[in-house]
């Protein structure tokens, strides 16, 4: 049994073999915590952002989809506090007067550490020649082992005092390791600041002309300018909602966990508009929808946990996570926060516009409160991809990996083979995949024995494989087999859109 560790890197391994996601720029050694999605990858993620669009739009009469710009007016970030307040930590070295993120530096510090380890194990397996085994020098070498501690000594200091913003334990950790500067090789350092964590460039042609504008760090905003516009045109009556998915990005310190964390990124949020001290009823019940949601899907109740923050952001009353239980523990999936009114009414103040709403009930106006919930599409992916990974022995003593996706979110739904290529076998199985394809995502194939076939649709989570047979120019059955049970059955060749489609039929 894979330790967590193990399974992480054998799922980043599976996502790159198979199609799913390949590192940004790979033939120029790739861009740090930026991802590409491949072909698998790309109808994975797709499914996963309609299933969620179709359970937050769809299945909400009150709840409407919008599509907003990723540039924005730059006072939008300024009303927004992440001008001020979306930071993280930077260091000046005071005698080549360079600027370095503090982290990096100690990661940097690290590496060289790592990099003595590896040298060191390099110099070893020349002079111990075939006989080397570099576990167990690694286990035992006392240079190395003293490294290593000396790396684990490091991350458990760095870690926590990123995690509780604390300048001053950060400092301390690059003196107390001894961090020279690598342009003008002193200690003289700063104190550490932080550092805004969204990118910006110029919009406008000339220089003098030009005007710097960020790149959105959550697409929330993009709603909230727009909410007075939808309401209108819309004739939405509170409590309604507005959803949106797009990109948003972060120029992210601790970036290392594949998709977890990355630059570039995508968001799933629907902020919902109430009236004003109705806000707890909202949030409650917003924590229970996206918890039902995610179990919707099939995935154990028991990889869930809602974790309530104790510290909140300086514009939420309430504010709790659900984390799943990725391979490196529990960690942040979704945020569901109480806004309060504190974004629309800093609009209200930023841009001199009124943003009230006229509840026609009451006839009273106000700024209403909101209940944001958002979701990483990216680390929903990785969620996805993580339950499904699976390693089976099997009873004939071969082994598979499969990966166990709900069936509505599986890249392709059903694979279409001719059991040989002759006799007409692929003509009858084109005949069928091209009457198919019209209702489920398909994929024909001929090359290879079956039993290979069935491997390579396991590695990418098809529910169905259908086999084309001798038997199916007489009567126009084939035969029909199911991903997780391999179970096979003859079913007639007008029952298998019906088949397929019974098991993509799940609620959200
Ligand atoms: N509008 C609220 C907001 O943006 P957040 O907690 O900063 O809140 C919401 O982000 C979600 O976006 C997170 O729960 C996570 O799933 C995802 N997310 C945030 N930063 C990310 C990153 N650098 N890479 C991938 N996903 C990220």
């Amino acid at each position: 049994m894979a330790n967590n560790e193990e399974l992480f890197k054998k799922i980043i391994a599976h996502s790159k073999e198979y199609g799913f996601v390949f590192q940004s720029s790979e033939i120029y050694d790739g861009l740090s915590a930026v991802y590409d999605y491949a072909q698998n990858g790309t109808e994975l993620k797709n499914n996963i952002r309609n299933y969620w669009w179709k359970a937050m739009v769809q299945m909400h009469e009150n709840i409407v989809g919008i599509d907003t710009a990723i540039f924005m007016h730059p006072t939008v970030w300024k009303a927004s506090g992440h001008v001020d307040a979306f930071n993280d930590p930077m260091i000046d070295n005071k005698d080549s007067k360079k600027r370095y993120r503090a982290d990096v530096l100690v990661e940097d510090h690290i590496a060289k550490i790592e990099a003595k380890i590896t040298k060191e194990i390099e110099k070893a397996a020349i002079r111990f020649g075939e006989s080397f085994d570099e576990q167990q020098f690694r286990n035992t070498n006392p240079r190395v082992l003293a490294n290593i501690e000396k790396i684990e000594d490091i991350k458990n200091r760095l870690y926590p005092a990123m995690d509780n913003n604390d300048m001053v334990a950060i400092k301390q950790l690059i003196e107390d390791i001894e961090i020279v500067c690598p342009v003008s090789g002193s200690k003289n350092w700063s104190e550490v600041r932080q550092f805004n964590l969204m990118f910006s460039t110029n919009i406008g042609s000339t220089a003098e002309g030009a005007t710097e504008i960020f790149l959105r760090p959550e697409t929330a905003q993009g709603i909230f300018v727009n909410y007075l516009n939808v309401q209108k045109t819309g004739r939405m009556k509170i409590p309604f909602g507005i959803a949106q998915t797009g990109k948003a990005f972060r120029n992210e310190i601790v970036a290392r966990q594949f998709i977890f964390r990355m630059r570039e990124f995508e968001q799933m949020e629907m902020q919902f508009f109430v009236r004003p001290g109705e806000e707890m009823k909202w949030y409650e019940y917003w924590k229970n929808e996206r918890m039902h949601w995610h179990q919707s899907l099939g995935i154990p109740a028991a990889m869930f946990r809602f974790h309530d923050h104790d510290k909140l952001a300086h514009y939420a009353n309430a504010a709790a996570d659900i984390e799943f239980e990725f391979p490196i523990g529990f960690k942040e999936l979704e945020g569901i926060h109480s806004r309060t009114d504190f974004d629309l009414g800093a609009h209200e103040k930023h841009s001199g516009k009124k943003l009230r709403y006229h509840d026609p009930e009451l006839n009273e106006s106000y700024v209403p409160y909101v209940v944001e919930t958002s979701i990483g599409l990216d680390r929903m992916f990785l969620a996805v991809m993580s339950f499904a990974y699976t390693e089976e022995q099997l009873e004939d003593g071969s082994s598979r990996v499969v990966m166990k996706f709900p069936p509505m979110l599986a890249p392709y739904k059903v694979a279409v083979f001719p059991l040989t290529k002759k006799d007409g076998l692929p003509e009858k199985a084109r005949e069928i995949m091209n009457k198919l394809k019209y209702d489920h995502m398909c994929f024909y194939e001929e090359k290879d024995a079956i039993g290979k076939r069935y491997r390579r649709h396991d590695a990418i989570g098809t529910p169905y494989c259908v086999t084309v047979d001798h038997q199916t120019l007489e009567d126009n059955t084939v035969t029909i087999r199911e991903r997780d049970t391999m179970q096979q059955e003859r079913i007639a060749i007008n029952e298998i859109s019906g088949v397929v489609g019974e098991r993509l039929n799940v609620k959200p």
